[in-house]
C-alpha cells in the first residue's frame, strides 16, 4: 500500500453501525469491484468498491465480506473471503493478503479462502431469512451498460436463493458513511494538503503559451510523489473559454497570454479523496474584469460556505448561495435586476451564467453518498464551489473548498490553498 494503514478500529465501528440497521436475521454480502479491462490484455487497473472499503479496509480485488449478526455460530458472524495465492500470481503480480494480514487491516477474525464462499453461505443462507447485497447507487448513476461484481452476485443469489428477502446494502451505507469519523477525516485532510502542495507547484510553473497539460503535470507529479493513489477524477486543467465548459477535461489547449485558467482537480488518498478549484491568471497578473469577475465568486464562496453548518437544511443552502451569484451577476452587469425581479423562478436568469449544485458530500467518492433531503449535520464534509461563466468574454470561475461540519459551523479543510488574489499574484510572481 502507498498509504500508511488506518486502524482498523474504524471498520469495527463500521460494521458495528451497519449492523445495528440490519434486520434480523439477515446475512449481508458485500463484494470488491472488478479490476476494470482495456484493450487486448491492458488493464484500466482497480479501484475498490468504497462499500466494501468502509465495512473492511481490505483493498484488494475478489474479495467478499459476509456479515450474519445473528448467526446461530459465532464464528459465522462475519467472515472475510480474500484471493488464495499461488506461484503463478506470486512470479506475475506479486504478494496478495495472507490470512493473518487480512484480519489485521479489517479486524475480522475469520477469514477464508473465496473458494469456500458457496459452500459457507449454503449453511448461513439455509438459516437467514433475508439478505442485503451491496449495488452501486447514485442518484447519477451512468455505468448501466456494465455489468458489475454486485450485478454478478445479485444475480447468482437471487437465482440461488429465490425465497429469502433482498434488501439494499447501500440504503445503510448511505445513511451512515456522510458522517465522517475522525481517522477519516485525517485522510481526507492528507489529500487536501497533497492538493495544496501540487497547486503551488502549478502557481511556480505556470507561464504563457505552456499547455494545459503541463500544469497537469504538476499535480500529477505532486500526487504521485505524496504516496497519493490517483486524482480524485481526471484534472480539469480548462484556460480562457475552456473554463466554461464544466466537465472539460482533455488540458490539450495553449494557456494564452492574458486568459485565466480554471483547475478543478483532487487527490485520493487511502481512497478519500479531496476537491478543489482554483482560477489563476496565465502570466501572473489578473485583468481588471477577471478580477470583478473573481472577486463575485471568492464573495459567493466566502459568505455561502457559513451556510454549511448543522441545522441546514441542503435545500435551503443551495437557494441561498444562487441568491448570492445572482446579486453578484447583477453588480457585473450580467444580469439587469428589473427583468431579474419579473423572472420565472422556475426559470430563473441566473442559470444561463451559474448551472450546477454547489455543494456535494466529499469522502470516498468524490460525489460521496448520503441523501441531500437530510439537514446538515456535524461530521460531514462538503465541498463548496460557487462558480460564474460567461463564454462570450472567455471567462469561467469557479472556487471550491471542502469544509468539515463542526457542533457550531464548519472547518475548512483546504484553508491552506492560497486563494486571495494578491496572494496568488505575488506566489506567481516569485
Ligand atoms: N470536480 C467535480 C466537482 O467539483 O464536483
Ligand atoms: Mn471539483
Ligand atoms: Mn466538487
Amino acid at each position: 500500500m502507498r498509504y500508511n494503514l488506518i486502524s482498523n478500529s474504524l471498520f469495527i465501528k463500521n460494521r458495528k453501525n451497519f449492523e445495528a440497521q440490519m434486520k434480523p436475521n439477515t446475512i449481508a454480502i458485500l463484494t470488491s469491484n472488478d479490476v476494470k479491462h482495456n484493450n487486448a490484455d491492458d488493464v484500466m487497473g482497480f479501484t475498490q468498491n468504497n462499500d466494501l472499503f468502509y465495512l473492511s479496509g481490505i483493498d484488494q480485488e475478489d474479495t467478499i465480506l459476509v456479515l450474519y449478526p445473528d448467526a446461530y455460530k459465532e464464528e459465522n458472524r462475519a467472515i472475510l473471503f480474500v484471493r488464495e495465492t499461488n506461484e503463478h500470481i506470486k512470479i506475475w503480480d506479486g504478494e496478495k493478503l495472507t490470512k493473518e494480514q487480512a484480519t489485521e487491516v479489517s479486524g475480522i477474525e475469520r477469514v477464508e479462502w473465496n473458494s469456500e464462499f458457496e459452500t459457507l453461505l449454503q449453511y448461513m443462507a439455509f438459516e437467514a431469512d433475508g439478505f442485503y447485497l451491496g449495488h452501486n447507487e447514485h442518484l447519477k448513476r451512468v455505468t448501466k451498460d456494465q455489468e458489475t461484481q454486485q450485478d454478478r452476485m445479485i444475480k447468482w443469489c437471487k437465482q440461488k436463493y429465490p425465497l429469502h428477502e433482498y434488501y439494499r446494502a447501500a440504503k445503510i451505507t448511505r445513511d451512515l458513511r456522510p458522517i465522517k469519523s475522525d481517522e477519516e477525516v485525517a485522510q481526507i485532510q492528507k489529500a487536501a494538503n497533497i492538493s495544496v502542495e501540487g497547486f503551488k507547484r502549478v502557481l511556480s510553473a505556470c507561464k504563457p503559451n505552456m499547455k494545459e497539460y503541463e500544469l497537469e503535470a504538476e499535480l500529477t507529479y505532486e500526487l504521485t510523489k505524496s504516496g497519493g493513489t490517483r486524482h480524485a477524477f481526471k484534472p480539469i486543467v480548462a484556460s480562457g473559454k475552456n473554463a466554461c465548459v464544466l466537465h472539460y477535461n482533455t488540458n490539450d489547449d495553449v494557456c494564452k497570454d492574458g486568459d485565466m485558467i480554471l483547475l478543478d482537480f483532487g487527490v485520493c488518498y487511502a481512497n478519500y479523496n479531496s476537491d478543489t478549484t482554483r482560477c489563476i491568471p496565465v502570466n501572473g497578473k489578473f485583468t481588471e474584469r477577471q478580477k470583478e469577475v473573481y472577486k463575485a465568486v471568492l464573495h459567493c464562496l466566502k459568505e455561502g460556505s457559513k451556510l454549511l453548518k448543522p441545522g441546514t437544511p441542503h435545500a435551503d443552502y443551495e437557494k441561498q448561495m444562487a441568491s448570492l451569484v445572482e446579486t453578484q451577476l447583477i453588480k457585473l452587469g450580467l444580469l439587469n435586476a428589473d427583468e431579474v425581479a419579473k423572472q420565472d423562478p422556475k426559470k430563473p436568469l441566473y442559470k444561463k451564467y451559474f448551472m450546477h449544485g454547489t455543494a456535494h458530500h466529499l469522502g470516498l467518492d468524490v460525489h460521496d453518498v448520503g441523501l441531500y433531503s437530510r439537514t446538515i449535520e456535524e461530521g460531514m464534509v462538503f465541498t463548496c464551489e460557487p462558480g460564474i461563466y460567461i463564454p462570450e468574454e472567455g471567462i469561467g470561475c469557479r472556487l471550491e473548498n471542502d469544509y468539515l461540519i463542526t457542533k457550531d459551523g464548519n472547518v475548512n479543510l483546504t484553508e491552506a490553498m492560497p486563494i486571495e488574489i494578491e496572494e496568488i499574484e505575488s506566489l506567481m510572481n516569485n
